[in-house]
């Protein structure tokens, strides 16, 4: 074996066990910062907090030890070791399970969580009575963990007995679309499920789930529902809806939008309430949508050498905004070369919320070494594509002949000079006598065949 097909083999070996060990174990162990208030600070606005190291070792029931070492890391304070049972299996997403020795790793915090009844209309009703179950009395933990490939998001309420540090997942919600791209007037999908823990006192007798948006500090509620009462609070976005069905039978709170617009782009918040308890993800929706070129005027005059000729190039219904404009040249020797970007005017913003913007290019066809012509480009980069459009350019006086063109041009006109003269010499040598058309043509090649 080659060293070479040696090492190939040795690292599809490693690739092997990788796969198997990623397969077979997929709970992970997530590495996790423990953020809380920092005590003895309390009332201040901006309250102080503190940040730890902790481990979450995660199995989904309570017996199965996870086949990992258990020892924390020298790092780590024992206290925030944590070993939660996730009977869904949320937190086992390969996602979340990076390759060993990794450095990209699952970004995760967890904080303490204090249940309490919510007053929003649309989550009242789920504490109506009054009393606060003893089984609130016990350490609650809220975690948010974003997964390695930028698109799973997931919050967990968690519940351990005073003082023990093996908590139960209570109430996960998640989202597998973190980031949404939607091209104008298509209908989007912005992924969002929850689950409750089924023998909790809290799961069962309802739940509340509410979308929000926020775009630059802006925020407003998109859609509000009481899943106690089956009842529809708040819209506040037409064309938004949730799946009904699929909400109550697999907690399926996607948002759908019936047709993306523009001033739908920014980020989406959904929330699920349970009697006591709440957790969010959050979903990052962008409209994009690339532009329309028009060249004007769409036939080019055709030019004279020294003339100057002004194309305009117009971009329209694009968005969000950003947009590079240029032109380029393709000459006859179908090479291309870049003309700049012209002068670019200011965007402009049309009623359903698209931009379109103009370039304008002086072509002096002088100054540009333009040639007897080509094709003239206009390019527009946008996040949503390239788009290109083009007119052609014919340009006549060409007047920067080659040397061999100019030695060429003198030849010829040394040979017109001659015919000319032996074609007159001919007429009026033989202009004088009076022979008909037959005898002259004779007398021509008579000449000719003597010289
Ligand atoms: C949630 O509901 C939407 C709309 O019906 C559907 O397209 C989507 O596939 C559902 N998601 C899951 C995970 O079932």
């Amino acid at each position: 074996m080659t060293y070479r097909s040696k090492s190939i083999y040795k690292l599809s070996l490693v690739a092997v066990i990788c796969f198997i060990k990623a397969s077979s174990s997929s709970c992970p162990v997530l590495e996790c910062w423990f953020v809380q208030e920092k005590a003895g600070r309390g009332g201040g606005l901006a309250a102080a907090t503190s940040q730890e190291k902790s481990l979450l070792h995660i199995r989904t029931d309570a017996y199965s030890h996870s086949a990992e070492s258990q020892q924390a890391p020298s790092d780590i304070n024992p206290d925030r070791v944590y070993f939660i049972t996730d009977p869904a299996a949320t937190l086992c997403h390969r996602s979340l399970n990076p390759p060993r020795g990794s450095v990209n790793k699952p970004h995760c915090e967890i904080n303490p969580f204090l249940p309490q009844p919510s007053t929003l209309k649309w989550v009242a009703p789920l504490t109506d009575s009054a009393l606060s179950p003893i089984y609130l009395q016990a350490d609650w933990f809220s975690t948010s963990i974003q997964g390695l490939n930028k698109q799973l998001a997931i919050s967990t309420i968690t519940r351990a007995p005073t003082a023990a540090q093996e908590p139960n997942v209570i109430l996960s919600v998640t989202s597998k679309t973190v980031s949404v791209q939607s091209r104008l007037g298509e209908p989007v999908l912005l992924d969002c499920g929850f689950w409750a823990y089924p023998p909790s006192p809290l799961s069962g007798s309802g739940f509340a789930v509410e979308w929000r948006y926020q775009f630059r500090g802006d925020g407003r509620l998109v859609l509000a529902y009481d899943g106690k009462t089956d009842r529809l609070a708040d819209t506040q976005e037409e064309g938004a809806t949730l799946d009904f069905e699929g909400l109550h039978r697999k907690g399926n709170a996607s948002l759908i939008l019936q047709e993306a617009k523009v001033r739908h782009s920014g980020m989406y918040i959904c929330t699920v309430y349970l009697p006591y308890l709440v957790a969010q993800v959050a979903v990052e929706l962008e409209v994009v949508e690339p532009p329309s070129l028009s060249i004007y005027p769409s036939a080019l005059p055709l030019a004279v050498h020294g003339q100057t000729l002004t194309v305009q190039c117009e971009a329209s219904g694009f968005a969000p905004l950003s947009l590079e404009l240029s032109w380029e040249f393709k000459g006859t020797d179908g090479k291309s070369r870049p003309l700049g970007s012209g002068s670019v005017t200011g965007h402009r913003q049309a009623w359903d919320g698209t931009y379109s913007q103009s370039t304008r290019l002086e072509l002096d066809t002088t100054k540009l070494d333009l040639g007897r012509g080509g094709e003239v480009t206009c390019v527009a980069v946008h996040l949503g594509g390239t788009r290109r459009a083009s007119v052609t350019l014919n340009v006549i006086g060409f007047s920067t002949p080659s040397i061999e063109d100019s030695m060429a041009m003198v030849g010829v006109a040394l040979v017109l000079y001659g015919l000319i003269k032996f074609v007159s010499w001919t007429f009026t040598s033989s202009g004088s006598d009076e022979a008909g058309p037959q005898e002259k043509v004779m007398l021509h090649f008579k000449i000719l065949q003597s010289s």
